[in-house]
């Protein structure tokens, strides 16, 4: 049994941490959170991230705009927000409508305000080893590999999958965690032996289950960061969400793994409400809470 990572729980953990942390601001962190179009897996995420701000102690406020939404609008409310001096964070959920520019609606974001770590100059500190706001899906990878193994220093991990919102700034992440990191890809020859090489497994490629247990070296710790729809073979017409792993043979050889749902999922919410804090700081020339280091 405690070869599992329980996401959830650490997830409960730093949203604990984040809850101690605003309540040793003399300010109140403001989210501001902006949902385009009604795709039922945002709106879900949205209802969760508002819900947990004000479960931390912190203030959200929500802009809504139809998906029928012109760039000009979208552009509009983020102006708005990088203006207003009581948002301390914007989060665009995405995906946006196809018909609107994600790239643009993002280098619009004040990067002050950049919760979710996605614009140039939150990447560019990333990459120059200047503090910053890092994207919360890496972060909440580094955050369960360090719950499972302590200190990171040395280990070899592999990071499968390029992706610019996941397999980068993860890689970039556990270096700075004194990690030796691999990025593994498709083009990547003979993976399998690539990945037995890691002492940190991560997969962020979005395919249901590639990863084999052969590809695990035993003992390893597996962070698995795929969530991937697959029809249900109990349920003809119902979906299940599996990973990038195939979780219960990886499960027999790894050290440690994260589940799909309730490994990494819960992660990505607690470190954008940490996220929202470092900004609040940041922007309000106060020191960052020390319970927030990694
Ligand atoms: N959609 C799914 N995950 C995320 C996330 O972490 N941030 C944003 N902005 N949109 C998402």
């Amino acid at each position: 049994m405690d070869k599992l990572i329980d996401g959830k729980a650490v997830a409960a953990q730093t949203r604990d941490t984040v809850a101690q942390a605003v309540s040793s601001l003399i300010i109140v962190p403001t989210l501001a959170v902006v949902l385009i179009g009604e795709d039922p897996a945002s709106q879900v995420y949205v209802r969760n991230k508002i819900k947990f701000t004000e479960e931390t102690g912190m203030r959200s406020v929500e802009h809504r705009l139809p998906a029928t939404a012109t760039q000009t609008e979208v552009l509009d409310i983020v102006k708005a927000l990088n203006t207003d001096a009581e948002v301390d964070g914007i989060l665009v959920q995405l995906p946006l409508p196809d018909h609107l520019d994600t790239n643009a609606v993002i280098a619009e974001i004040d990067p002050a305000k950049d919760v979710d770590g996605l614009t140039e100059v939150s990447a560019g500190r990333l990459v120059l080893g200047q503090p910053g706001l890092r994207p919360c899906t890496p972060t909440g990878s580094v955050i369960l590999a360090k719950t499972a193994l302590g200190d990171l220093t040395g280990k070899h991990c592999v990071i499968l999958g390029r992706s610019i919102l996941v397999g980068k700034p993860a890689a970039l992440m556990f270096l700075e965690q004194n990690c030796t990191v691999t990025i593994a890809h498709s083009r990547t020859v003979d993976l399998p032996a690539v990945c037995r090489g890691a002492d940190i497994l991560v997969a962020a490629v979005g395919r249901p289950q590639m990863v084999q247990s052969d590809w695990v070296k035993p003992g390893a710790c597996v962070i698995d960061i795929g969530i991937n729809r697959v029809p249900s073979l109990k349920r003809p017409g119902k979906f299940r969400l599996v990973g990038d792993v195939d979780y219960k043979p990886a499960r027999k050889v790894a050290g440690s793994i994260t589940p799909v749902p309730g490994g990494v999922g819960p992660m990505t919410i607690a470190c954008l409400l940490r996220n929202t804090v470092l900004a609040a700081c940041d922007r309000r020339g106060l020191e960052r809470p020390p319970v927030l280091d990694i």
